[in-house]
């Protein structure tokens, strides 16, 4: 599924300009020479024992790592608390009356919460919680839109060693209820709804609908966020509110002491089945790659006023809002709604207004940025930003550039970094210090991280294009897939023996070492920066009455960097409708979330297969991006793919 080639980075190779540190960024950078490569080269553990040693313990460590491949342990016998390393630490200095969270809701509300104002506001509902019933070890769903108390909630959890699953909003009723299902999760924090585009998100009538098919939830806690706008149903025994809970509960609650190894969050994301993954990650580890990787990346010093964009209901969010930049006491900026909304530079206006200096976000958003024009950024007063970040898909030069010029007025590194919601934390990013950054590239791994290019025998390529493979274990790497054990060894550790990680990205490397991310190689896709698997999107389209068969691909588009294209064949009988069309988009909205809805949709008589029966995926992606056709001859009947490709074109070309 690759959405670039390794011919499309000679091409951009030739041209590529190079962006070494500027004296102004080097000046004031954490790390400022190579020797921290090759330091951790030289002996990772110590590097990351180094970084380990900058988060509080309430017992040290017996040993750095404990790796019986593909199963580590890091900081095998320490003890620590995420919340405690989040809160309780700055509030002993000057970080105590500190903004930690500045938020916006979209409708322009706004509030901010200093490192202690969140202390006594997450030491509460942690014995809210506990009042409850939940206890060490419970799972606990949240559904919430990007307000504080989603923070708040992890958080609480984090405190009292309870084991959060966060469910991003957008995700149906359906989506929502395997994910409470598949962990177990005894107690439901959700909201009254949240704000889009000026539209209230129904979220509490889409938990009831979830709760009503999870037998595991005992109860549901409603976050007030709308209020008289938008009325909700409250379940008596089962529902209560956030706010009237909160009144009554104390301000302080003893931190449980954790292992390093405890389990510190659930997170579903998609693979190559129908079915998503729980990503487990635990306590240690954890906070140390991203405590460390924040610092370091994105060079966070006090003063700093850092916004990551993305919605703590992906892996973006766990790491980069909330305990990456929380363990380094920052001030984090929240923003709930839309970047068009009420207007299109609400981003740079929130940005002038909090003077943001470190901006973390997606090339889907800078993309249509691009497209909305460069006289958005141009009302506001930019120059407090310094460093720039992007996440979630391979950045095209053209929006690096456009980043660079139109955002960070030409003085601001832009730190594109590669990882995963497996890995916890960035694995390949510049140091803004050190690295010289070429758009559209990754660059180098981090310190104490090691990255391959291995081609399909194995062997690792040192200049040229392969498989992307993480050939030692590092901290905040996911422990396991929660409840199945063999989807993880299969998946990750199966190809290259169990100490070799198959990230399945391909990825190019060339002469200086740099590394140029090309996209997924498996069936999952990249939608807008959401990970979708195509197998889930067909799972929905066949559930469907009238679908018999679909094959869902990702093609290439301009801002969203892939869309969904299904192809669908129905049942005998039915007719091929434009409302049949748009009644399946609906459908697969109503299984997964808005997010999946496919751009488009071919109905069709025959899928192109193999003569072994497998749908050829790679064909479809041609003919949804338009492209000649290669070689069809393992195909058991041509015809079939020249009729597709026509029809398509006649529909959607
Ligand atoms: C893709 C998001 C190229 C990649 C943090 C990966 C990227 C998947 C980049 C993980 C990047 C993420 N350049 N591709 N800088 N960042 N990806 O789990 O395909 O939601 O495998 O984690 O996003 O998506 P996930």
């Amino acid at each position: 599924m690759a959405e670039r080639n390794s011919g499309d980075i000679d091409d951009l190779l030739r041209e590529t300009r190079r962006f070494p540190p500027s004296p102004a960024i080097r000046a004031q950078a954490h790390v400022r020479d190579e020797a921290i490569y090759e330091d951790a080269a030289r002996d990772p553990q110590a590097f990351w024992a180094r970084m380990a040693a900058e988060l509080e313990w309430s017992r040290p460590w017996d040993a750095i790592l404990d790796w019986q491949p593909p199963h580590a342990k890091w900081f095998v016998g320490g003890r620590l608390n995420a919340s405690v390393n989040c809160l309780d630490r700055h509030l002993r200095g000057a970080r105590r009356n500190k903004a930690a969270i500045v938020w916006e809701g979209e409708p322009g509300d706004r509030r901010t919460l200093t490192y202690f104002d969140l202390y006594r506001e997450v030491s509460a509902f942690a014995n809210v919680l506990k009042a409850l019933g939940v206890r060490k070890g419970d799972r606990v769903a949240i559904y919430l839109p990007l307000v504080p108390e989603l923070a708040v909630a992890m958080l609480a959890c984090a405190r009292i060693g309870a084991v959060h699953n966060v469910v991003f909003g957008g995700f149906s009723a359906e989506s929502l209820r395997d994910r409470i299902n598949d962990s177990t999760c005894r107690l439901l924090v959700t909201a009254d709804g949240g704000y889009r585009r000026g539209h209230v998100v129904p979220l509490k009538q889409v938990a009831d609908e979830a709760v009503a098919g999870a037998p595991s939830i005992e109860h549901v806690i409603v976050v007030q966020r709308i209020g008289a706008a938008a009325p909700v149903a409250m379940s008596p025994g089962r529902d209560r509110w956030y706010h009237e809970l909160m009144a009554d509960a104390p301000g302080a609650c003893a931190p449980e002491p954790m292992d390093a190894e405890d389990m510190l969050y659930i997170l579903y994301t998609s693979g190559t089945t129908g079915k998503p993954k729980g990503i487990v990650h635990t306590t240690g580890g954890y906070l140390v790659g991203t405590s460390a990787t924040t610092k370091l990346v994105f060079d966070l010093r006090d003063e700093d006023v850092y916004w990551c964009t993305a919605d703590i209901g992906w892996v973006t969010g766990h790491s980069y809002v909330v305990y990456g930049p929380l363990a380094n006491g920052a001030t984090c900026v929240m923003y709930e709604g839309a970047p068009d909304w009420p207007a299109k530079d609400r981003f740079w206006s929130i940005i002038e207004r909090h003077g943001v200096t470190i901006l973390y976000t997606a090339p889907t958003a800078i993309r249509a940025f691009m497209r909305w024009g460069a006289e958005w950024p141009a009302r506001h007063d930019l120059s407090t930003l310094r460093l720039l970040g992007s996440v979630g898909e391979p950045i095209n030069p053209e929006a690096w550039m456009w980043y660079h010029h139109h955002i960070g007025g030409d003085r601001c590194p832009v730190l594109d970094t590669w990882w995963q919601t497996e890995t916890g934390a960035i694995m390949i990013a510049p140091l803004p210090g050190v690295t010289t950054l070429k758009p559209g590239s990754a660059t180098r791994p981090f310190p104490g991280i090691s990255a391959e290019i291995r081609n399909q025998r194995g062997d690792a390529v040192q200049v040229g294009g392969g498989l992307l493979a993480l050939t030692r274990p590092w901290p905040s790497m996911l422990r396991g897939i929660y409840g199945d054990p063999d989807r993880f060894l299969r998946q990750y550790w199966s190809t290259w023996g169990p100490g070799v990680y198959v990230t399945g990205d391909g990825a190019k490397r060339d002469a200086d070492g740099d590394f140029w991310l090309l996209g997924r190689v498996d069936d999952v896709i990249n939608v807008a920066g959401h990970r979708l698997g195509t197998m889930e999107v067909e799972s929905a389209l066949v559930d469907h009455a009238g679908v018999a068969e679909a094959a869902v691909v990702g093609k290439a588009h301009e801002i969203k960097g892939q869309a969904i294209a299904a192809f669908v064949t129905l049942k005998e009988g039915i007719g091929m409708t434009p409302a049949l069309a748009d009644a399946l988009k609906e459908h697969v909205v109503r299984k997964i979330g808005a997010i999946a809805r496919p751009d488009d949709i071919l109905f069709t008589a025959d899928l192109p297969k193999t003569r072994s029966g497998k749908i050829m995926r790679r064909l479809l992606r041609d003919i949804a991006e338009g492209k000649a056709l290669g070689d069809t001859t393992t195909l058991a009947d041509p015809a079939v793919v020249a009729r597709l490709k026509a029809n398509y074109e006649e529909e959607y070309g």
